[in-house]
């Protein structure tokens, strides 16, 4: 079959990326997909086996540090289109070792967009970068992100993304590569690596061991179904403007704490627990290094220019986030066996 597109989509195996993959194989029989991955602890090809024998679909390990790895799969696949996700994404695992996220989330985006620039001859591609609020910085109790907020990164996680974001921008205005970029809230939905927030505390009450909430949980996050980031990528890739970047969020503002407790209370009943017996499993534990105050998106010109809006309500979503690692415990078996074990070690005990 002569595919429209082949899409290299980077860190497909990723949460986010697994997701946007099954998103553009399903929806886009006409586009074949690359997935490019490097399978670090987060890449997990298990997350994809509905999708893996579609003809459109196709897998291929590799580093975007690897300038050998970029050029041989920008060869064999005749690559149209990115859209780049692959990344060192734990705000805690960058303040334990910065450097991992230098090279992958700095040098590997650029050796990224250097081969797309080496290939692309023609206006008729598309560079689409995936980034975080995280890189505005902290907000006070007022005041939402716009994408005209000056960048203010305060962790190595955010000032490695903000970096390239920074890159990305330069390419276009430098080389005119044809670049497109958003930045969204906080995800949350199947698939999610159990060091993050949602799923570790789900995970830590599932198993009845502490809940490590840091500080006073007092922190806000505004947090979003990953499937609607996933069309919002969808939309943005197709009709979003070039060198453009649009913020992607719900208005959906929670603090640590009071998450916590409200998914306490859901695994009460799921677990046909008494009530109240899994919030006596929260514990404060020293708040992360420069943990910033509080995140929330305003998504305006996403929604105004493009049409996109959120199509779940955060408390219907973490229900089926809930349900997802219940029916899917072998899952969290797998991914939390060997090294993220002692990870979790180290920063929680
Ligand atoms: N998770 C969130 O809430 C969130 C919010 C906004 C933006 N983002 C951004 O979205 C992207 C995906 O985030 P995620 O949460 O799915 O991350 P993740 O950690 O779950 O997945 C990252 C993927 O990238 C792969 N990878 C890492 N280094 C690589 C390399 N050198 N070469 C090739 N592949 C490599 C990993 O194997 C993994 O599959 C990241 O760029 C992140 O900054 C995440």
């Amino acid at each position: 079959m002569e595919f429209t597109k082949n899409i290299l989509i980077t860190g497909g195996a990723g949460f986010i990326g697994s997701h946007v993959v099954r998103l553009f194989v399903n929806k886009y029989p006409n586009y074949r997909i690359i997935n490019f991955d490097k399978l670090t602890y987060a890449g997990n090809l298990s997350n994809l086996v509905d999708i893996e024998t579609k003809s459109n679909y196709c897998f291929v390990k590799g580093d975007i540090c690897s300038i050998q790895d970029l050029s041989d799969v920008f060869t064999t696949y005749q690559i149209s289109d990115v859209i780049h996700l692959a990344a060192e994404s734990h705000v805690d695992r960058s303040i334990e070792g910065p450097m991992e996220f230098v090279m992958t989330n700095v040098v590997g985006t650029v050796h990224l967009l250097q081969k797309a620039k080496e290939n692309w001859s023609d206006g008729n591609h598309v560079f689409h970068h995936v980034s975080t609020d995280e890189v505005y910085g902290s907000l006070g109790e007022e005041g939402l992100f716009q994408e005209t907020t000056p960048y203010d990164p305060r962790s190595p996680y955010s000032a490695s993304k903000a970096s390239s974001d920074h890159f990305v921008r330069a390419y276009f205005h430098t080389y005119g590569l044809p670049v497109k970029m958003s930045n969204c809230s906080n995800n949350y939905g199947s698939h999610h690596f159990p060091e993050k927030l949602i799923p570790l505390i789900i995970h830590n009450i599932v198993n009845k061991i502490p809940l490590p909430v840091y500080g006073k949980g007092e922190n806000i996050r505004d947090w979003l179904w990953v499937e609607d980031h996933a069309n919002a990528i969808d939309v943005i890739f197709h009709q979003g403007r070039l060198g453009e970047s649009y913020n992607v969020g719900g208005l959906n503002e929670w603090k640590n704490i009071d998450l916590v407790k409200y998914l306490c209370k859901i695994l009460d009943k799921k677990l046909n627990r008494e009530e109240g017996e899994n919030e006596k499993l929260i514990t404060f534990v020293k708040d992360r290094a420069g943990h910033d105050a509080r995140y929330a998106i305003d998504a305006t010109k996403l929604e105004t220019e493009l049409g996109w809006k959120p199509s779940i309500q955060f408390e219907e979503g973490l229900e089926k986030t809930v349900d997802w690692y219940l029916q899917n415990q072998d899952w969290v078996e797998k991914v939390t066996s060997g090294s993220y074990k002692e990870y979790y070690e180290r920063m929680y005990k």
